[in-house]
C-alpha cells in the first residue's frame, strides 16, 4: 500500500485570528522567518508525503504565491549576490513534493472541505493535516517525527490513526475529545469522539491535535449537506466510520503542539522558535530577560 496525499485545508477564516486576518490568510502569519503554512508544509515533507492537496479560497492565492517560482525576487537577489538568501527563496519553489489547490467555494466546515479531495483522493489512503496546528520541533525528543511514526504505523498495520494529546479539562471545548480503549497489545484504539464537547460531556481530556491518517472509505461517511445550520464535521464522519465497525487507532502526540488559530498559542510558537533559532537564538534569549528583570 502506497500513502502520498496529505489534504491540508487553508480555505477557513481565522477569525479568532482577527484584525491580523482580515487581508492575511491566517496560514501565512510569520512565526520569526517563515510562514505558518511553510512549517506545516515541511513537516508533511518530512514524513515523505509527496503529494499535497491545498482545500483553498479564492482569497488565499497568497498561500500558493509563496511556494511558486518568484522570477523577479531571484534574479534580484542574483544580481545582488545574495547567495544564501536566493538558495533559501529557491528552496521553497522546488519542494520535494507536488502541490495543488482545489477551491472549496462555501465554508460548509472540515468535513466538507475534505470531500472536496474525494475525486483526487480516488480509492487510496490520505493523511489530513490541520495548518493552525504547527508542531514544536525543539520540544520532540525522538528520532521520528509524529507525522512520520504515524504513516510508518499505517503502513505497517493498515489501521486509520489519529493523533491525540491530553488537554486541560477546562478547554476540552476547543477541540475534537476521543475516548479510548486498550487492546491486548496495548495499541489504543477510539471508542467514541465528540466534536467540542462541554466539560461535563467530554468522554475524557484527549483531543484531536490534527494529523490524521484515513482510507478513503472514510469519506463515505461525511455528510453530503449541513444539518440545522451545523458545519459538516469531520469529527461526526469518524464516530459513524468507527460505528460502522472501521478500526481507529490513537496515537499520543510526542512533545508538543502550539495551537496557531488562538492568540495565545500563536504567541507561544514565536517565542519557542524565537529562542530556539539558530542564528538568532541568543540575541533573542537577551532581550527577553531584559524584559523580565
Ligand atoms: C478542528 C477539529 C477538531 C480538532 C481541532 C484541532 O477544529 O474539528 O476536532 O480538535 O481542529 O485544532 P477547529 O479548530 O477547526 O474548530
Amino acid at each position: 500500500m502506497s500513502l502520498n496525499k496529505v489534504v491540508i485545508p487553508v480555505a477557513g477564516l481565522g477569525t479568532r485570528m482577527l484584525p491580523a486576518t482580515k487581508v492575511i490568510p491566517k496560514e501565512m502569519l510569520p512565526i520569526i522567518d517563515k510562514p505558518i503554512i511553510q512549517y506545516v508544509i515541511e513537516e508533511c515533507i518530512e514524513a515523505k508525503f509527496s503529494e499535497i492537496i491545498l482545500i483553498t479560497h479564492s482569497s488565499k492565492n497568497s498561500i500558493e504565491n509563496h511556494f511558486d517560482t518568484s522570477f523577479e525576487l531571484e534574479t534580484a537577489l542574483e544580481k545582488r549576490i545574495k547567495k544564501s538568501l536566493l538558495k533559501e527563496i529557491r528552496s521553497i519553489s522546488r519542494l520535494k513534493t507536488n502541490i495543488i489547490s482545489i477551491r472549496q467555494s462555501e465554508a460548509k466546515g472540515l468535513g466538507h472541505a475534505i470531500l472536496q479531495a474525494k475525486n483526487i483522493i480516488g480509492k487510496d489512503p490520505f493523511a489530513v493535516v490541520l495548518p493552525d496546528r504547527v508542531i514544536n520541533k525543539n520540544k520532540c525528543d525522538m528520532k521520528v517525527d509524529n507525522l512520520s511514526l504515524m504513516r510508518r504505523l499505517f503502513l505497517e498495520e493498515g489501521n486509520d490513526i489519529i493523533l491525540l494529546e491530553k488537554v486541560l479539562k477546562k478547554d476540552v471545548g476547543n477541540y475534537g475529545i476521543a475516548k479510548i480503549r486498550k487492546d491486548g497489545n496495548k495499541r489504543r484504539f477510539i471508542k467514541d469522539i465528540k466534536e467540542k464537547p462541554t466539560p461535563k460531556n467530554a468522554p475524557s481530556n484527549l483531543a484531536v491535535v490534527g494529523r490524521y491518517i484515513f482510507k478513503a472509505d472514510i469519506l463515505d461517511f461525511v455528510d453530503k449537506n449541513t444539518k440545522k445550520n451545523r458545519e459538516i464535521e469531520l469529527t461526526d464522519a469518524i464516530k459513524k466510520y468507527i460505528s460502522s465497525g472501521a478500526e481507529v487507532q490513537a496515537s499520543l502526540l510526542k512533545g508538543e503542539c502550539f495551537d496557531c488559530g488562538s492568540k495565545q498559542g500563536y504567541f507561544k510558537s514565536i517565542i519557542e522558535t524565537a529562542i530556539n533559532h539558530d542564528e538568532f537564538g541568543q540575541d533573542f534569549k537577551n532581550i527577553l530577560k531584559k524584559y523580565s528583570s
